[in-house]
């Protein structure tokens, strides 16, 4: 044992000593080491310093700050004051990129019908905007479009001057369906794969999604063609894979985890919907068994992001057009859904610190300021 060291020893060598032992917690690497500390300084006792990061979950700030302050206070800091930059890394944009301005493109995916893909996609969008990110959703599923209903928004979009298609925006978050194109909610949408591919392209290109964090997909049911024409247009960040716990569900997500390496596509994570229900004096059913979101992670070699709770309020307010994370982001699976959004952006920071090497913090270009809302 040492004495506590007093503040005359206390020296920005001192500090930089104690501080090189801390850890970042997303990339497993000492944070000074890959640049995720900068402006060490030390004032007549007081250490400060700018931190670095490339996510903003707020259990990894929390952590962080803990495991810096402690750090700095064993080195002898009286006070430690510290700045949080967070920017979120971006995915790889090519030349021909249709939304070179969005920073990561997410598929929100599963080949089994109604698991809860779009109740996935607009909540995992809010959860994502409340986390102070920028962020749209795409609503990939042309002959089924969902994101109108869920996100209470109907209307048309309009035109800006350079002949792009202004997306709706509400709660903050910028979206586009083809619901919002047809002339009436009943009408079917009859098109061959060749139109469908075409509109994907426009919904890219022609509309003006300016800079995002995240754009969000919600694809239809099925393996096939969205993913496909994705992959061929742009580098997309990676893929969730929603499924609920039974077995007979399990056979089509497989198929869309083998396709998903087929083209290449990460798979981000699992999300376990419709997990389990807790009844009125509280004891939880699993009403579909259990495992099933633990056996895909497996087959695919992802985390399993999230369990979310089977409760009729999640129904109840996508059918009223306010998604639950917004109506009630108390209940569990608003919290469930938050959860699963930190996990995954601290998932997507760490496929792009590897995908460049392992040696740097790895940023999009600009600061993007954050506001966490709890
Ligand atoms: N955790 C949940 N608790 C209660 N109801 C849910 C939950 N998740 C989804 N639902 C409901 O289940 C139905 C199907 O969900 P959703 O439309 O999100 O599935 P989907 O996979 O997008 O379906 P499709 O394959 O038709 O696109 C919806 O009515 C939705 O409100
Ligand atoms: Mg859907």
């Amino acid at each position: 044992m040492t004495d506590t060291p007093s503040t005359t020893e206390f020296s920005l060598a001192t500090l930089t000593t104690a501080l090189a032992r801390v850890m970042d917690p997303v990339f497993g690497r000492p944070m000074l080491e890959i640049g995720a500390l900068s402006e060490l300084a030390v004032t007549e006792g007081k250490a400060s310093m700018t931190v670095h990061l490339a996510t903003p979950s707020v259990s990894v700030h929390e952590t962080v700050k803990r495991d810096l302050e402690q750090a700095a206070r064993s080195a002898g800091a009286r006070e430690v004051s510290m700045r949080l930059d967070v920017q979120v890394p971006s995915r790889e944009v090519m030349g021909d990129d249709p939304v070179p301005g969005v920073r990561n493109v997410v598929l929100v995916m599963s080949g089994k019908g109604g698991v809860g893909k779009s109740t996935t996609a607009v909540n995992l969008t809010l959860a994502l905007k409340r986390l102070g990110l920028r962020v749209g959703i795409l609503d990939a599923d042309i002959y089924g479009p969902s994101i109108p209903t869920m996100m209470g928004v109907s209307g048309q979009p309009l035109t800006s001057e350079d002949k792009k298609i202004v997306p709706l925006e509400r709660f903050g978050v910028k979206m586009m369906s083809i619901g919002f194109l047809l002339e009436d909610d009943k009408q079917a949408v009859v098109w061959r794969g060749p139109m469908l591919h075409s509109a994907l392209q426009q919904f890219l290109r022609d509309v003006q999604w300016g800079d995002l964090d995240y754009l969000v997909l919600d694809l239809p049911p099925g393996t096939g063609d969205v993913a496909l024409t994705m992959a061929q247009k742009l580098k997309v960040t990676g893929v969730v894979m929603v499924t609920t716990p039974q077995e007979v569900a399990l056979q089509d997500v497989y198929k869309s985890v083998s396709m998903c390496s087929k083209l290449s596509m990460p798979i981000l994570g699992v999300i376990e919907n419709m997990s389990y229900f807790v009844d009125s004096v509280g004891v939880r059913h699993e009403l579909f068994g259990k495992g099933g979101g633990a056996k895909i992670a497996d087959f695919a070699k992802a985390p399993l992001l999230g369990q979310i709770p089977l409760e009729p309020s999640v129904r109840e307010w996508g059918d009223k057009g306010m998604p639950v994370v917004q109506s009630a982001p108390e209940s569990d699976s608003a919290q469930a859904f938050m959860a699963l959004a930190s996990g995954l952006t601290e998932t997507i920071a760490k496929l792009h610190f590897d995908r460049l090497g392992g040696t740097k913090v790895p940023a999009g270009k600009g600061p993007t300021r954050l506001r966490i809302v709890r």
